[in-house]
């Protein structure tokens, strides 16, 4: 298989899209919104477009990941600014051949490069802590509720990037879809049935799921 990782590019739009539709259809929810969130992010001011990348295995794409801004603040409010991944995603029927690994693993030497100060992600710890991101408990970085949960994971991208900063971590309001603007769109692709999967019960026990 020809492995090829590069930037998103406007003719890759669709069927970028079409990918993210298959690989979170009924997975967490019933549904599915990250194509839709791909779809909005793009033009969203939070978007870092030289960190959206897709993955190619013999010329054809088959994933792709998304970076927006995000930010710790303090008690005190000050910003510490960071970025977020999100969705990253697979075509199903490549999964576990070791392609997200690349595209997560060349995403995060970019933002090295780019010289950011850290990633925060939202997960599970299995996704993403082969890669050296930890419970942000670890860190002393939140949710805005306060409460540090084991789906938040963060990885500081270089040598004392996140000493003496902590506080609650801030995601982009892309990611605040509502149903109705995700059904609309959803309507320009084939019709999927929205329906119960097993994989959503382990979403359900796992997004509430506190590190302590
Ligand atoms: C998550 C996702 C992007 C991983 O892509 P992938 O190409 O299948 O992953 P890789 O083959 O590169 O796996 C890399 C490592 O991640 C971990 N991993 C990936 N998927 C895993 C799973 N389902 N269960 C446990 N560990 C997993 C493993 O450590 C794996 O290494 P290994 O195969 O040597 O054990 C892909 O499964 C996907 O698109 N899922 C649906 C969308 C999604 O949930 N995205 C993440 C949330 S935004």
């Amino acid at each position: 298989m020809k492995i090829k990782i590069r930037n998103e590019e406007p003719k890759d739009y669709r069927r970028v899209e079409e990918i993210a539709r298959e690989a979170f259809w009924n997975l967490y929810f019933p549904g599915g919104h990250e194509h839709y969130v791909v779809h909005k992010m793009r033009s969203h001011p939070d978007f870092i477009k030289e960190l959206a990348f897709i993955i190619e295995a013999d010329d054809e794409i088959v994933g792709g990941i998304f970076y927006t801004n995000s930010k710790i603040v303090s008690e005190d409010n000050k910003e510490f600014k960071t970025i977020s991944f999100g969705p990253v995603f697979i075509s199903p029927e490549f999964h576990r051949k070791g392609l997200g690994k690349e595209l997560v693993t060349h995403s995060i030497q970019v933002a090295k490069e780019m010289g950011y100060r850290a990633i925060l992600t939202l997960g599970y710890p299995y996704h993403y802590e082969p890669y050296g991101f930890l419970g942000g408990r670890k860190y002393n970085v939140s949710m805005s509720d306060g409460k540090f949960y084991k789906g938040l994971l963060v990885l500081p991208l270089y040598e004392g990037a996140l000493d003496g900063i902590f506080g609650y971590a801030y995601f982009s309001d892309v990611f605040d879809v509502k149903e109705e603007e995700v059904d609309k769109f959803d309507k320009s692709f084939p019709s999927k049935e929205k329906k119960y999967q097993k994989s959503q019960d382990e979403y359900e026990i796992a997004v509430s799921m506190l590190d302590e």
